[in-house]
């Protein structure tokens, strides 16, 4: 693609730290109490997606209509869940490779980005000391549409003074990846290639990646 890449936009959940597993089992369990249950195919459809939007599909695959009063009730349910499950969380659960990845980052002088749907973004940050790193942040608290829109994308291009085409979003997610081409940004898919067959370029994470030869150069 060639033009110059100025800012690099993370997603957090499942790229940064694996909190994607702890997703997964309180939706599960929140579904399961519900009596629906769903694959870890079918999960790929909540990754990315808001709070909000992962229950009303979960509600829509077991055919089920609640009172909005039942369902802020559900999605309150689940997060405690979450929060247990991430509760003992520290650096440790920093996906192979991030670390290096944002410290090659900062020595080519590029601006950091957080492009998360989650409303628990900010404690999970803090939790594993990766906070410092970015010069931007935009999460569930501060969005008002879900991935694929590309919203929570570009407004973190506007807080690092970059345009849309200077930034590289690094995303695990479908409805992720399709934000950040909404964004006319470009995606590189974390983890599943076939999944992410959309990204502009697909690696299985950060583990024993160089910024420039393997994605500055590759895209
Ligand atoms: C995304 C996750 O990052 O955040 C989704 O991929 C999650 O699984 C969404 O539902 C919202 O997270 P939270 O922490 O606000 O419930
Ligand atoms: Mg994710």
């Amino acid at each position: 693609m060639g033009g110059t890449i100025t800012t690099l936009i993370f997603d957090l959940d499942g790229v940064i730290v694996d909190t994607a597993k702890y997703h997964f089992k309180a939706w599960k369990k929140l579904a399961n109490s519900l009596g629906i249950d769903f694959s870890e195919e079918e999960n790929e459809q909540l990754k990315g997606v808001s709070r909000r939007g992962s229950i009303d599909k979960i509600l829509t695959w077991g055919n089920l209509e609640l009172t909005e009063e039942r369902i802020e009730e559900l999605m309150h349910q689940k997060n405690q869940w979450y929060l247990e499950y991430m509760g003992n969380m520290d650096a440790s659960e920093i996906l192979p490779g991030v670390v290096s990845i944002l410290n090659q980052a900062k020595a080519k002088k590029m601006k950091i980005a957080l492009g998360s749907a989650s409303k628990n973004a900010p404690l999970i940050l803090d939790k594993v000391n990766l906070t410092h790193y970015f010069d931007a942040i935009i999460d569930g608290n501060v969005v008002t549409t879900s991935k694929p829109d590309p919203e929570v994308f570009v407004k973190g291009a506007e807080d690092t003074q970059s345009k849309a085409e200077e930034c590289i979003v690094f995303e695990d997610s479908l409805a992720g990846v399709e934000a950040a081409i909404n964004g006319k940004m470009i995606a590189v898919g974390i983890g599943h290639p076939q999944t992410l067959k959309q990204a502009h370029l697909n690696l299985q994470g950060f583990d024993q990646i160089d910024l420039e030869k393997d994605i500055l150069e590759k895209i």
